[in-house]
């Protein structure tokens, strides 16, 4: 069987929850410790074997796409002073696979954004990985994803149990059990309801393996919640279909929102903590704060 090369990170999102910071940066440029989220979920779609990369962008994304080339003059700079280790730093993103880019144009959307990629994909299942979820390097979210989908051959969500308070920020799935303890049927998707119209508690985190099927879906879903082509609801459409179908791997190891500021900074304290150049320092500083 052919392996799986393909992701797709819509990147177009213009961050205003950000603002100033991404007045002139894009949000997936912010840094998580010292290394741009973007470059995580570009790290562990190539860790998952996808090292064929498409971001969809928008206006203002330059910077995007200097951070995963190659910037020479510093490069100079590092070998001319013997700075191996920054050198290594530098190089890192450069490295990592082919990345492609394209614009999505309108800004109409995640299903919207990801259909843009139709061309580029052809007939064979792709991953589409949202940048403001980071999952835990050791966690293999997107490996299992793709397993489920060689074994299924249908769509497949990423699902996370969430607070019931937090539905609203997420698509929210009803699901049947598998014979698998991480694996569900999906029966329904919504996008985004409040807490007492949730169907469960069970929510879409930013990691998809897609049918092609998906983009003729896309085609005739009609504009759904902020007016926006909903992912989400061609999803739904593929779940009620038996032809179809949707599965659900559900997550249960560690997921970082980068999405809005409070768990951003989450984030970084997290992942700060296991390293070993800041961990010790950052938790006796942490403690003393507590501590006043
Ligand atoms: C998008 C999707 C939503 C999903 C979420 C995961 O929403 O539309 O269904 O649950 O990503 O992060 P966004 O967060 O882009 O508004």
């Amino acid at each position: 069987m052919k392996r799986m090369t393909k992701a797709v990170v819509p990147v177009a999102g213009l961050g205003t929850r950000f603002l100033p910071a991404t007045k002139a940066l894009p949000k997936e440029m912010l840094p998580v410790v010292d290394k741009p989220a973007i470059q995580y979920v570009v790290e562990e779609a190539v860790r998952a074997g996808l090292d064929d990369v498409l971001m969809v962008t928008g206006r203002n994304k330059n910077a995007l796409e200097n951070h995963f080339d190659r910037a020479t003059e510093l490069e100079a700079t590092l070998i001319s002073k013997g700075d191996t280790q920054k050198l290594a730093k530098v190089e890192e993103s450069t490295i990592l696979g082919e990345i492609h880019y394209m614009r999505q144009g309108d800004p109409r959307g995640l299903g919207h954004a990801v259909h843009r990629a139709k061309r580029h994909v052809g007939q064979e299942p792709f991953a589409v990985l949202l940048g403001d979820d980071l999952i835990h390097e050791n966690d293999r979210l997107l490996d299992r994803m793709i397993e489920v989908n060689a074994e299924k051959h249908t769509c497949v969500v990423a699902l996370m149990e969430v607070d019931p308070s937090q539905t609203h920020m997420y698509g929210i799935a009803t699901v049947e059990g598998t014979g698998d303890d991480d694996v569900v049927v999906v029966k329904d998707l919504v996008e985004k309801p409040d807490p007492d119209e949730a169907p469960s508690n069970l929510a879409v985190i930013g990691r998809y393996v897609l049918e092609p099927e998906v983009f003729p879906t896309i085609e005739h879903t009609a504009p759904g919640r902020g007016g926006e082509i909903q992912l989400t609801d061609a999803l739904a459409t593929m779940a009620r279909d038996p032809r179809q179908r949707v599965h659900g791997v559900v997550f249960r190891g560690r997921r970082f929102d980068t999405g809005d500021k409070l768990s951003y900074i989450k984030a970084i304290i997290e992942l700060a903590f296991e390293r070993e150049d800041l961990g010790d320092e950052l938790r006796i500083w942490l403690k003393e704060q507590l501590g006043n």
